[in-house]
């Protein structure tokens, strides 16, 4: 399959680059497939011709999408849009990349595809809406995840791992849950719905479930690491943006689809921690 990725530069696209191997992969940087041009998003598409787009590239920062919500919504709305029409003018499956935090986490059960959603952030509002303009494409797989991280790239498990190298003290909240999940399982499993075209909108996240603090305390375990790691509300830790307090997904309905690539949080942990990161933590 011809697959072409946006987002060239972020954690995911490189899980994707690294394992969709078999495939013929165009992972364009951002000059040239820049999301919040039309015309570039148009060009690009109908020069490469795609069997599959996997849309990676998003604002991710959840902060400051409270404070630049017009390009949270270009970037993670109307561009998802425009994919879409370029899609479906190619006859190609788009793969929509969308959120745990659609939800406003007041949930007692870990959410279903079908479950209301509603978003306390600009972020998941303007994700959510992305969403909806990736179902403008006849075909398209929306994937909701959570908590990415992996050996590479700006994240939680990286800044953890700064930080206990520091010796500076860590306060992690303790009142959120939610599913961490690793690139490379999500790359996995997306390159199965995509060699066998799976449609609509599936929760995809690694199992099982913890809090922040129960992520850093296993990341600190597992490398045998004395942090000195304490736990926090969220009230303690205020931010621009809301987060959900619990953004379980249910993988029951994507268990149905085909093989399930999805491992246990604390299992692909380890896996990730076992190849070491890119800032040298072994
Ligand atoms: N990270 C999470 O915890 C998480 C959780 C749930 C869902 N998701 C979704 O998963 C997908 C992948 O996320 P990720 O963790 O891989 O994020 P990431 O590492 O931040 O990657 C997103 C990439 O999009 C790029 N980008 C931003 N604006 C762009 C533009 N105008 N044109 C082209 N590229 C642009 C970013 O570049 P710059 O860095 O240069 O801006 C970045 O390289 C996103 O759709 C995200 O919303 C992420």
């Amino acid at each position: 399959m011809k697959v072409l990725v946006t987002g060239a530069s972020g954690q995911l696209a490189h899980a994707i680059r690294l394992i969709w191997r078999e495939h013929d992969l165009v992972l364009p940087e951002e000059s040239v497939l820049d999301l919040s041009q039309q015309t570039a998003i148009q060009s690009v598409v109908s020069t490469v011709r795609p069997d599959v787009v996997v849309n990676c590239g998003a604002f991710t920062q959840v902060d400051r999408c409270e404070s630049e919500a017009d390009l949270a919504h270009l970037i993670n709305a109307t561009a998802v849009g425009w994919l879409a029409e370029a899609c479906e003018e190619q006859g190609a499956m788009l793969i929509q990349i969308s959120t745990d935090y659609v939800f406003d986490g007041m949930g007692t059960r870990p959410y279903r595809e079908d479950d209301p959603t509603n978003p306390v952030s600009v972020y998941g509002r303007t994700k959510l809406e992305g969403e909806r303009q990736a179902a403008r494409c006849s075909r398209h797989f929306i994937a909701r995840t959570s908590w990415l991280y992996d050996a590479w790239g700006k994240n939680f498990l990286n800044t953890m791992l700064n930080a206990a190298a520091q010796g500076r003290p860590l306060r992690v909240v303790a009142d959120q849950r939610g599913a961490p999940t690793t690139c490379r399982a999500l790359a996995r499993q997306l390159q199965v719905a995509a060699e066998q075209g799976w449609q609509g909108l599936v929760h995809t996240t690694c199992a099982g479930e913890t809090t922040w603090h129960g992520f850093a305390q296993a990341i600190f375990a597992a490398k045998g690491l004395a942090a000195d790691l304490s736990p926090c509300t969220t009230a303690d830790y205020p931010t621009p943006a809301r987060r959900p307090a619990y953004s379980v997904l249910d993988g029951a309905h994507r268990r149905t689809l085909g093989p399930d690539l999805m491992p246990d949080w604390h299992e692909a942990l380890l896996e990730v921690l076992e190849e070491g990161t890119t800032d040298g933590h072994r």
